[in-house]
């Protein structure tokens, strides 16, 4: 299958005006097939999101650069081509459900008058019909994860990055998503996913990057992380990363 994300040598450093500049990323290097759900592991502060963060386009790299289908993280074209669910909410609290979907629609530029069907397909697809008219701030928790990924897809992206989509999420809700993952896995779109809930890394990612301090520790299939490191994923990344 074909490289889509290809990231080399990416680098950022955050300068405080005052104090020493602290490298968040540290030269990573990796690829992304296309089609792939792809795993993105390290403990609290590795580097996840500011990498989700500078391959959205969001933040410039200080060094390093990297490509979706061809075009660079820093060009305006990468931005139909990437969704982006981010660890925090990413809508609007005072515009209801169904509103964030049309307004985000619209600043995609999806033809006015297929934001509503847009719209529907989304509250069917993530369970939030019920609240369709309800404002965003009056959602639950993880009604608001659910809004956070049906924005990240309403304009069909060929590339989704999901920042710790389930955390507060229930359980049948959490099933819920996973579906939706493996739906959008079998549309093809590819996935750079999180989380530090393994057991659903395991079920859900064909290849991991386990990264740490910025840095690259390794990648592989769950598979081969389990049978190198430990019996379950967990004790694999206990393994790799607990004497650092
Ligand atoms: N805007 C910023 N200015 C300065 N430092 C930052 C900034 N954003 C992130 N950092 C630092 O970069 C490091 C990586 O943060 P990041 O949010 O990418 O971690 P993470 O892997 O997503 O962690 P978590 O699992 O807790 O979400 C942390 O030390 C963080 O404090
Ligand atoms: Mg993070």
């Amino acid at each position: 299958m074909q490289d889509l994300l290809v990231v080399n040598s990416l680098t950022k450093e955050f300068r405080p005006l005052l104090g020493r500049p602290f490298r968040a990323l540290d030269g990573l290097s990796f690829t992304i097939r296309e089609g792939e759900v792809f795993g993105l592991l390290g403990p609290n502060g590795a580097g996840k999101s500011t990498l989700i963060r500078m391959l959205a386009g969001y933040l410039r790299p200080t060094s390093g650069s990297a490509t979706v289908d061809g075009v660079s993280i820093t060009d305006r074209e990468l931005k139909p081509l990437v969704g982006w669910a981010p660890q925090e909410d990413s809508f609007y609290s005072r515009l209801t459900v169904r509103e964030n979907l049309r307004y985000f629609g619209s600043l995609y530029g999806l033809p006015r008058a297929s934001l509503d069907g847009r719209a529907a397909e989304l509250l069917t697809l993530l369970g939030l019909t019920e609240k369709a008219d309800a404002r965003a701030h009056a959602l639950s928790g993880g009604m608001k994860k659910r809004l956070n990924l049906a924005i990240a897809l309403v304009h069909s992206p060929r590339i989704v990055y999901l920042d710790e989509p389930t955390v507060g999420v229930d359980p049948i809700s959490r099933h819920g998503l996973w579906e939706v993952i493996e739906r959008l896995r079998d549309q093809k779109v590819t996935i750079l996913y999180t989380s530090h809930y393994l057991e659903e890394v395991d079920r859900l990612c064909d290849r991991i990057a386990v990264i740490q301090r910025g840095k690259l520790v390794t990648i592989d299939t769950p598979k081969g992380l389990k049978k190198k490191h430990g019996r379950t994923l967990e004790e694999a990344f206990v393994a790799l990363l607990g004497g650092g």
